[in-house]
C-alpha cells in the first residue's frame, strides 16, 4: 500500500525505482509502435513523491495563484481559467533529463536511477498559454523569472522550479498550462487537473499539479530546482557534490533546452534474427529530437563505428497538425496552435533500409542526429554526477550465434 493507491496504472510500464514514488518508462518498442502520440497509460512517469488526490466532484474548484512581482496578483479556479481564456492545443514531446541515463550508469554510477531510452512521450496538450495569465497579472519592472510550484508535498517542500519570464512571454515558445492530454482530462500521474508544459525543455520544468506561479527577480530557490536537473562539471564526484554545496547553486549548470538526441527502436537490444530466409534488407527505425524548439535536420546511421554514415529518412508527424487541423480541433477541443509556428516541439521518426549482408558483418548499429543549428550528438559520453542529458551516438550491439 502506497500513498498512490488511488492512481490507476498500466502493468506494461517498467519500474525504475522501488514501490514509491512512481517512476516508470514504457518498453521502448511499445512506445515506438504506438506512433507519434503516446497514450496516457503508456506515457513515462517521473514523480518525486505522492500524487495529490483530486475529487472529481470539486475538480472545477482547483485553484492556483499568479503572484510575486506583478501589479495584479490573482487566484483563479480551473472553472474560471477555462471560461476566461482561449484554449489552444499543441503536440509536445516531454523528455526526462535522465533519458538514457542507464548507459551512463554502466560506465560510472551517477546519483540517478537508470532510465533506458524511453524516458519520453508525446501528447496533444490542451490549455491556456502561460503568457495570457502573466499579461493579466502584469509583471513589474525587474521581474525576470516565473517560478512554478506543484501541490505534491515532498521531504524538501513542494516541487518547484522556474523558467525565464521572457520565455514564458514569448508565444513562439509555447509554454502553457494544460488540463487535457490527447483530448482527455489529465490523468493523476500526469498532473490532474492542471500542469505546466514547457516545450523543448527537459520534463523537469513542466510542473504538475500546479498551485502557484510566482514572478521573481531571481531563479527559483526551491530545493528541487537547485539539487535536481543540473549538469555539474564532469570532475565533481558524488562525495564532492555533497560536501561542497556551492556546486549546486551556480545557475549556469541548470538544464533548460534538451540536447539533440536519438535512439534505435528496431533492431531492439534483444531482437533475434536468422539470416537464413531473411529479405535483402532490414528496416532499421527509431526516434530523434532536438532541444529549444530546434528541428532535427538529419539522422545518420553507421555500421562501421563512425567511419562511414548513411542518411536515414525522417518523418515529422507534428507537421500534420500545421495543415488542415480542423478535424483534430473537433476531436481534441481547442484551436490547434501550430499553423504559424516554425519551432519543433516533438520527436520525429526515422528509418533506413540496411543491407542484411552489411548487418551480418557489423559489430553494431549506431545512430546520431543533428539539429538545425548543426548541434550533432557526440561520439563520447559526458558523465556528470546526476547522470543527465546523456546523448552520445546510440548503439545496438550485434552478436552472432550458431
Ligand atoms: N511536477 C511535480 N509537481 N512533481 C514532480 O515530481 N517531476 C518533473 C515534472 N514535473 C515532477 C513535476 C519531472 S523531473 C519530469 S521529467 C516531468 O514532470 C515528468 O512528467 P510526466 O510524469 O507527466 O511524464
Amino acid at each position: 500500500k502506497t500513498p498512490d493507491n488511488h492512481v490507476p496504472r498500466d502493468p506494461r510500464l517498467i519500474r525504475l525505482t522501488g514501490i514509491h514514488p512512481f517512476n516508470v518508462e514504457p518498453p521502448l518498442n511499445a512506445l515506438f509502435d504506438q506512433g507519434f502520440l503516446t497514450s496516457p497509460e503508456l506515457f513515462y512517469v517521473r514523480n518525486h513523491g505522492g500524487v495529490p488526490e483530486v475529487d472529481d466532484a470539486t475538480i472545477q474548484d482547483w485553484e492556483f495563484s499568479v503572484e510575486g512581482m506583478v501589479k495584479q496578483p490573482f487566484n483563479i479556479t480551473l472553472r474560471d481559467l477555462l471560461a476566461d481564456f482561449e484554449q489552444i492545443t499543441v503536440p509536445i514531446t516531454l523528455v526526462c533529463a535522465g533519458n538514457r541515463r542507464k548507459e551512463q550508469n554502466q560506465v560510472r554510477k551517477s546519483k540517478g536511477f537508470s532510465w533506458g531510452a524511453a524516458g519520453l512521450s508525446t501528447a496533444l496538450w490542451t490549455g491556456v498559454p502561460m503568457l495570457e495569465l502573466l499579461q493579466r497579472a502584469r509583471p513589474l519592472r525587474g521581474a525576470k523569472y516565473v517560478c512554478m510550484e506543484g501541490a505534491d508535498k515532498l521531504p524538501n517542500g513542494y516541487y518547484g522550479t522556474s523558467v525565464k519570464l521572457n520565455w514564458a512571454l514569448d508565444r513562439n515558445r509555447g509554454i502553457m498550462i494544460a488540463h487535457k492530454m490527447n483530448g482527455e482530462m489529465l490523468t493523476p500521474d500526469h498532473g490532474k487537473p492542471l500542469r505546466c508544459v514547457v516545450p523543448g525543455q527537459i520534463g523537469g520544468r513542466s510542473v504538475k499539479w500546479l498551485k502557484r506561479l510566482i514572478v521573481t527577480a531571481a531563479p527559483s530557490d526551491n530545493w528541487y530546482h537547485i539539487y535536481d536537473n543540473r549538469v555539474l562539471p564532469t570532475m565533481v564526484s558524488p562525495e564532492q557534490s555533497a560536501n561542497e554545496p556551492q556546486w549546486w547553486t551556480d545557475e549556469r549548470y541548470a538544464i533548460y533546452d534538451l540536447s539533440t538526441n536519438s535512439a534505435i527502436a528496431y533492431p531492439a537490444h534483444d531482437e533475434k534474427a536468422s539470416i537464413v530466409n531473411l529479405p535483402e534488407t532490414y528496416r532499421a527505425r527509431g526516434y530523434a529530437y532536438g532541444g529549444g524548439g530546434r528541428r532535427v535536420t538529419r539522422v545518420e546511421v553507421t555500421l562501421d563505428k563512425g567511419t562511414t554514415w548513411a542518411l536515414a529518412d525522417i518523418r515529422y508527424h507534428e507537421d500534420d497538425y500545421r495543415n488542415d487541423a480542423t478535424e483534430d480541433e473537433q476531436l481534441y477541443g481547442g484551436k490547434i496552435d501550430m499553423e504559424w509556428r516554425e519551432t519543433s516541439f516533438c520527436w520525429c521518426m526515422w528509418e533506413i533500409q540496411l543491407k542484411i549482408e552489411d548487418l551480418a558483418l557489423a559489430d553494431d548499429v549506431m545512430v546520431r542526429a543533428m539539429d538545425e543549428s548543426m548541434n550533432v550528438q557526440p561520439r563520447d559520453m559526458y558523465w556528470s554526477v546526476l547522470g543527465m542529458m546523456n546523448n552520445p551516438w546510440y548503439r545496438i550491439t550485434i552478436t552472432r550465434t550458431g
